[in-house]
């Protein structure tokens, strides 16, 4: 049978054990391939649909046969059940630290010893200093026996379980360009990506629970979690860059290694270079000091390493780490000062931000002097006052936060803070939801009105020029600006007494504005800063209704049709137009000339908005045509069972999803029934 018919959808019941084994490994083998291509290259070659359907089959056949799962099959990431403790493992070879140093004086002391052991000009290999927890992956023959933890550096906490959930570990060393060898120790660093790290903390902070502090202590606490299913939720990703010990297989090299590392299928961190000298060092460093930034992990320095390996042996290890390395650390993104005061910010959607207004400090290059404190909860938490001595962070692009106090033992302290009970803006009694406080004059407070303006005016909303947050806030105060339609009656002699305005200028802004009273529906509807409401659920909004009166118009199960929306969303969104004062508000900006044009309508199908599980065989219809239909009717297809689901189609010999669904109350539909369904959207047998 060629490879292309062990990967099609078979009918279970027929097959032997020994026909199901070679549709199995198969399917193992191609999924491991994508998972590389997508996990580690960034390369993928099929459709996430195309890569469920693989799973899917896999997943059936072992259902099927379980006795014919094994411990590195794809489908066994997720496995693990919760475990009571950690396990303890002792490590091949000590785990060492690196030695840092921050000052370029050090590095040209270093690389004098480096040249001094060698006799010579030395050759470097260098590499971005991940920010994440440190890990050893141990591989016997091939497949991953075990991950754990640095601990101590000698002895750490066995989390394999939690690593397999990582996609980018290959399971079993690729053998294809390069003998496995019968054990290798590898050492690497698990990270959180900052996105998915600052997500993270808004769902923690949400749900009035701690966040983290950083993305480092993220990656190693979602690592040491004793339930892998909440570690299989959060995006880590693993980069190896070390051999900590190997038998049957040497090298000369450290571009020996980093070769191999490779053809196993590991994931490296991107741009390690090849360099020679100080200078290359020196300007590596400024790369990726100035790179830093953009990055979407954190990275505090470059890893000096001496490459060849003979020499790494000469030079030896100190008790703690290695001689023939260094870290060259970047100049630390935390710094302590003192808080000066401690304001409240009050943004668009009324929410009150305490602010710790600080003694200016240069944190990584950028002075601050304010740094947010998140919520009422996070200040009492902390327990921040007024004078104490705090660490700030900035870490990318993200607004710097107040870590934690610094304490100081025998100073006197102010008294503890406490929010406002009004509105700092607006006087009106403030109200409280969750850890959250805000303001509830939604309409008449003139902060909000400043945040809603900027908001309008923003890149993915109209897209305003020059109508920043100092425009804004000089419009309201002057009461030159009392709701969003009256910025469309605004005239250059208005905007010429502001402070920043001249003639040429007044003319441009107010001209900017006229020019997109045209606005496509999607920006338009941002822009109205619904709650729950992004750029892509807009947008989405927009096609899938045409028009805002429709979208006004719309019931909350209409709203739900939209993929994406859920009954949270449908309901804020309901609720926004249902508000009298939202409606006059849109009124006044299509009485003034806004004129939001419509979108493309996509074409309705009878199942959007639907989403469909099949479980077991049915008898009209391979899995494959039964998906196609309901796709091509506008129906999602997912590989598991959530309370999202609609309906679960249970055909002969159903899974384990077939009492997901009913334990999760979600309709179930025999083929029958999914067959009476389909008629009546057109496309039954
Ligand atoms: S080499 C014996 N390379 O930095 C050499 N370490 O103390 C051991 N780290 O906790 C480390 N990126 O987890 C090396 N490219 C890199 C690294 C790296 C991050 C971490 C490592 C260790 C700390 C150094």
């Amino acid at each position: 049978m060629s490879k292309a018919d062990l990967l099609r959808e078979v009918r279970v019941e027929g097959l032997s054990e020994a026909q199901a084994t070679r549709h199995i490994e198969a399917l193992r083998e191609e999924i491991r391939r994508h998972d590389y291509l997508y996990y580690v290259l960034d390369r993928p070659e099929i459709s996430d649909a195309e890569y469920d359907r693989l799973y899917d089959r896999l997943k059936q056949l072992e259902e099927a046969f379980p006795q014919l799962i094994t411990s590195d099959s794809p489908t066994q990431r997720v496995g693990g059940q919760p475990i009571a403790g950690l396990p303890s493992h002792e490590h091949a070879t000590a785990m060492l630290s690196l030695e840092s140093v921050t000052d370029p004086d050090q590095v040209r002391r270093f690389d004098e010893r480096m040249r001094k052991a060698a006799g010579g000009p030395v050759h470097y290999v260098l590499e971005p200093k991940l920010d994440g927890a440190s890990i050893e992956l141990v591989y016997e023959h091939g497949r991953l026996a075990r991950a754990v933890t640095r601990g101590d550096g000698r002895v750490g906490e066995g989390v394999t379980e939690n690593v397999k959930t990582i996609r980018s570990v290959p399971l079993r060393l690729h053998a294809a360009h390069h003998s496995v060898p019968p054990f290798v120790a590898l050492r690497g660093e698990v990270i959180l990506y900052v996105s998915a790290f600052e997500k993270l903390n808004r769902k923690l902070i949400e749900s009035g629970l701690e966040p983290f502090a950083n993305p480092r202590n993220a990656a190693a606490g979602s690592l040491r979690q004793l339930d892998p299913r909440i570690t299989a939720e959060r995006p880590l990703d693993l980069l190896v860059y070390e051999i900590l010990a190997v038998r049957g297989v040497s090298f000369r090299g450290e571009d020996e290694v980093l070769d191999a590392l490779r053809r196993w299928g590991l994931k490296l961190p991107q741009k390690i270079e090849m360099g020679e000298g100080l200078d290359d060092i020196m300007a590596y460093h400024a790369h990726w000091a100035a790179e830093r930034d953009q990055l979407d992990f954190e990275i505090d320095g470059v890893v000096v390493k001496v490459a060849d390996l003979a020499l790494r042996t000469e030079l030896g290890t100190t008790a703690h780490h290695p001689r023939w390395a260094v870290a060259f650390k970047f100049a630390p993104r935390k710094e302590v000062t003192r808080v000066e005061d401690i304001a409240v910010s009050v943004g668009r959607t009324g929410v009150l931000t305490p602010v710790a207004l600080l003694r200016p400090v240069e944190v990584g290059g950028v002075t601050v002097s304010r740094a947010s404190l998140h919520n009422r909860e996070e200040v009492s938490r902390k327990d921040i006052r007024v004078g104490d001595l705090v660490r700030v962070h900035r870490a990318g692009d993200v607004i710097p936060y107040v870590v934690e106090r610094v304490p100081e033992p025998g100073r006197k302290r102010g008294e503890p803070w406490t929010m406002p009970e009004r509105c700092p803006a607006c006087g009106a009694a403030v109200a409280e939801r969750g850890p959250f406080t805000y303001c509830p004059n939604h309409f008449g407070c003139p902060a909000q009105l400043v945040g809603r303006i900027q908001h309008f005016a923003a890149k993915d909303a109209l897209d305003i020029e020059g109508l920043g947050q100092e425009t804004s806030a000089a419009l309201v105060e002057r009461k030159l600006v009392r709701r969003l339609a009256d910025l469309f009656a605004l005239t250059p002699e208005d905007l010429i007494p502001l402070e920043g305005f001249a003639e040429r200028s007044a003319r441009k802004l107010v001209e900017a504005i006229r020019r997109r009273k045209k606005v496509e529906l999607r920006r338009f509807l941002y822009g109205l800063g619904i709650p729950e409401v992004g750029a892509s659920v807009a947008r989405d909004l927009a096609e899938h209704f045409g028009s805002y009166e429709a979208i006004m118009e719309a019931s909350r199960e209409e709203l739900e049709q939209v993929s994406g929306i859920g009954p949270k969303m449908s309901e804020a969104i309901a609720a926004f137009f249902e508000d009298k004062r939202n409606r006059e508000a849109i009124q006044a900006l299509l009485d003034a000339g806004v004129e939001p044009t419509k979108a493309p309508r996509r074409l309705q199908r009878p199942l959007d908005g639907l989403t469909f599980v099949f479980t077991g065989g049915l008898e009209r219809y391979s899995r494959d045509e039964a998906k196609r239909l309901v796709e091509s009717l506008g129906a999602r297809v997912a590989s598991s069972v959530s309370r999202k689901t609609s309906y679960v189609v249970v055909g002969a010999d159903p899974g384990s999803k077939a009492d997901d669904a009913r334990r999760l109350g979600v309709t179930i539909l025999a083929e029958k029934e999914f067959d009476a369904l389909l008629r009546k959207a057109g496309a039954g047998r």
